[in-house]
């Protein structure tokens, strides 16, 4: 799939299905403090089997996504790329593939616990993340979105840590378009999700997991906080028939100085 521009075509496509692009249930999912400390529970929670289930769940797809989002940072080898919200380290791993070097950093301790990658791993809020400014090549972020408590303030953070001109690569879930894959997506995510998650891990975290999507602002809502925190060259590439969707953009240089 080519990757499209997110802009006034797609703003208009979108528009139409925003409300219903949130199909699971707005009701009592926490916000604010409350969800970044649910959020971190959650994943130290459900730490041990994290990637076992990732692969059932996505029928080993996110292998291929994962692969698809290192590729489309288009960086050099060598590159420094940060992943935000690393959990246990699949980008950090597909980063050293394509022979990136990468820093991880999480919230979770028991995510980074059962990591398995030699790359530094940094216990750290990706929102108040401990590095310089332009510190990276590029940031990767593989799906974590949903789990931040203000996407406008990551988004900011990472216009921070990304040098200028530097590439940004940011995967997370999506709702398809087309209406018979997007009715086996519901029923997958309200029936088979919570009860492999059940068998396997936490009921409890695989009930919230797909319903933390209605937390996604739609594609337009999601450049325009991108292109205000810095970024350009904002794109959405959706993956897989759409139930997972890629987000590409620039760091745009800093002003030139007239003095
Ligand atoms: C769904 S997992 C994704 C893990 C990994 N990126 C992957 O591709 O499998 C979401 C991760 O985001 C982390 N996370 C959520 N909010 C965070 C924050 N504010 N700062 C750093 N990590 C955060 C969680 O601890 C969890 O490990």
């Amino acid at each position: 799939m080519v990757p499209s521009p997110v802009g006034s075509a797609e703003r208009h496509r979108q528009e139409g299905r925003t409300g219903s692009h949130q199909h699971a249930s707005q009701a009592a999912l926490p916000m604010g403090a409350d969800k970044a400390k649910l959020v971190r529970q959650m994943f130290d929670t459900i730490a041990r089997r994290y990637e076992t289930l990732n692969t059932v769940m996505t029928f080993g797809m996110d292998r291929g996504w994962r692969r698809r989002c290192v590729q489309a940072l288009g960086l050099q080898p060598g590159a420094h790329v940060l992943d935000v919200a690393c959990g246990t380290g699949d980008l950090c791993r597909e980063l050293a593939r394509q022979r990136m070097r990468a820093t991880g950093l999480d919230l979770s301790s028991e995510m980074l616990r059962y990591a398995r990658t030699p790359a530094p791993l940094v216990l750290g809020d990706a929102l108040a993340a401990p590095f310089k400014d332009g510190a990276f090549d590029g940031a990767v972020s593989g799906f974590a979105l949903r789990n931040m408590v203000d996407l406008g303030d990551l988004f900011a953070e990472l216009a921070r840590l990304v040098r200028p001109d530097g590439r940004l690569a940011l995967l997370d879930m999506s709702v398809p378009d087309n209406p018979l894959l997007r009715a086996g997506h519901r029923l997958w995510c309200s029936y088979g999700v919570p009860t492999l998650g059940a068998a396997l891990s936490d009921r409890a975290a695989y009930r919230y997991l797909p319903r933390s999507l209605v937390y996604l602002p739609p594609p337009e809502g999601i450049a325009e906080r991108l292109e205000m925190a810095g970024f350009a060259a904002v794109e959405r590439e959706p993956l897989s028939g759409g139930v997972c969707q890629l987000y590409t953009a620039s760091r745009r240089p800093r002003p030139r100085r007239w003095s």
